[in-house]
């Protein structure tokens, strides 16, 4: 069969965060259970170059507001669909927002991409490739299933994934026309989403099944707390949705071929010394005779980095070292950043996006720290087991669905992957590091958690199949 994947971002083109990893992988992952993937997103600045074979494959004279093309190519494998609108993906900035504003007319663009992919999923490419199932990826694409729904057309049959429900594509019910969506689809049951429109809500109400991005979050979603306003939406439709835990593409993220790093594997970890001296130098600590926690993360209030600034003195204190990269909310870069000014010996902070970097902190460090509030999945627990680095986690979403954390059973069954605590708070935050010290200090007890991460399967083997079998069940 054949899918035609849909989303605002997709590695090796453009990321601002897991999402991207996660469309770039799928493809890989469900070939090998026999499905043809294509991923659709949109040409921003300096992609459209990276793409090798390029073919129109569409036009329109006026796609919101301007002409537009899609070009058909590869890179690195992947069949890529970009959809170059000028009027609405040049400019400077970043793909969402510029100076911290988000771009006033992203409903526009989004809007365009979602309408583009539907096209091409109704059979509009002049290559003459017509996919079985549109796969729609937040809000971003939400706007796709609702087209194929309210264009009548029997069209392909559709699928959204909602990878983080916080973000919603809320806006104003006065763009119902300007986004080509239907006056008399504007009710309770449809695209009305509190007064306004949601173009998530439209995916949900409209696609014919919902994924997401774990089994926990799924069940969270459907409470008030994690549902953000879509809970009763999802319960309504409890039915139809599955999480779907995400895997490692375990072509970028693996120690013993990892190019960034001093290579090493489960069975000779030599390396892995050599790659945390490196990783204290890079960062200009001193000494760390305790556990090197490393955070690779955006800098925001879901990802529980508030906590982190408050609890790192008592576990620097103890004997502890952390590196932080990453960036976001202003006030809490300058809290990981004034942390590091306190105790410059032991901590250690680059803001900014640094793919490389990143790679030798999963190498270098002996544990990520994860406290997020609330997380879909989450990427970097899952980085962190197959590099040895264990995952201190938050008991929440895919992050309590995929570490497994010590208490004295699991430690007795031989099962304990990690440190994971409840709830989200200063003080559950401060036991774990203290948990973690102690785990540290314990070598053996340590070296056999280390093997056992390693050795965890965090591979898309499982996930692909799971999302076959949706496919499969859609077009039959
Ligand atoms: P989210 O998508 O919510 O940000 P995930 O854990 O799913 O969280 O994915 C985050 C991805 O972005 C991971 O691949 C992580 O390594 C990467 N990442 C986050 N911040 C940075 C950064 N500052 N530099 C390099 N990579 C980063
Ligand atoms: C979102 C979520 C994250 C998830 C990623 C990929 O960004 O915040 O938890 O891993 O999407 O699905």
């Amino acid at each position: 069969g054949k899918v035609l994947s849909v989303a605002s971002e997709c590695v090796p083109l453009v990321k601002t965060g897991g999402l991207a990893d996660v469309v770039g992988a799928l493809p890989k992952a469900v070939a090998a259970e026999g499905w043809d993937m294509r991923v659709m997103v949109p040409a921003y600045p300096g992609v459209e170059t990276k793409l090798k074979g390029r073919k129109v494959i569409w036009t329109s004279g006026d796609l919101f507001g301007g002409p537009a093309r899609v070009l058909k190519g590869t890179v690195e494998g992947l069949t890529v669909l970009l959809l170059s609108a000028p009027h609405l993906y040049d400019r400077s900035g970043g793909i969402y927002s510029d100076k911290g504003r988000d771009h006033p007319d992203n409903p526009e663009r989004f809007a365009a991409l979602s309408w583009a992919a539907a096209e091409i999923a109704k059979g509009g490419g002049s290559d003459g490739w017509t996919p079985d199932i549109l796969h729609a990826h937040d809000w971003q694409t939400g706007l796709a299933p609702a087209y194929l729904r309210y264009g009548g057309a029997t069209g392909p049959r559709s699928v959204i994934t909602i990878h983080n429900v916080a973000f919603q594509g809320v806006a104003p019910a006065a763009k119902l026309a300007a986004l080509r969506l239907p006056a008399a689809e504007f009710t309770r049951d449809g695209l009305e989403y509190w007064g306004n429109l949601s173009t998530l809500k439209a995916g949900l109400v409209t696609a014919d099944r919902i994924t997401t991005v774990s089994p926990t979050y799924a069940e969270e979603l459907m409470r008030p707390e994690f549902g953000m306003g879509l809970e009763g939406v999802l319960q309504a439709r409890a039915g139809d949705l599955d999480g779907i835990l995400n895997g490692v593409d375990e072509t970028i993220w693996s120690p013993a071929t990892d190019p960034d790093i001093v290579p090493y594997s489960e069975r000779s970890m030599k390396g892995k010394a050599t790659n945390r001296s490196r990783l204290l130098t890079e960062f200009g600590l001193g000494p760390v005779e305790g556990p090197l926690a490393i955070v690779v993360s955006r800098l925001t209030e879901q990802k529980g980095i508030d906590l982190i600034a408050g609890g790192i003195d008592a576990f620097a204190a103890a004997g502890g070292g952390l590196v932080v990269l990453g960036s976001g909310d202003p006030a809490l870069e300058a809290a990981v950043v004034s942390a590091a000014a306190r105790r410059p010996e032991r901590v250690g902070v680059r803001i900014g996006y640094d793919e490389s970097l990143s790679h030798q902190m999963f190498a270098g460090g002996d544990a990520v720290l994860v406290p997020s509030r609330f997380e879909p999945c989450g990427l970097t627990q899952m980085y962190g087991l197959r590099y040895g680095t264990l995952p201190l986690v938050a008991a929440t979403g895919g992050l309590n669905d995929t570490v497994i954390g010590a208490t004295p059973a699991t430690l007795a069954a031989g099962a304990a992957t990690g440190v994971s605590f409840h709830p989200v708070d200063a003080t559950g935050l401060a036991g774990a590091l203290r948990h973690l010290l102690r785990l540290y200090a314990d070598r053996k007890t340590w070296n056999a958690m280390i093997r056992r991460a390693m050795r965890s399967d965090v591979s898309w083997v499982g996930p692909a199949r799971q999302y076959a079998e949706i496919y499969r069940s859609l077009s039959t």
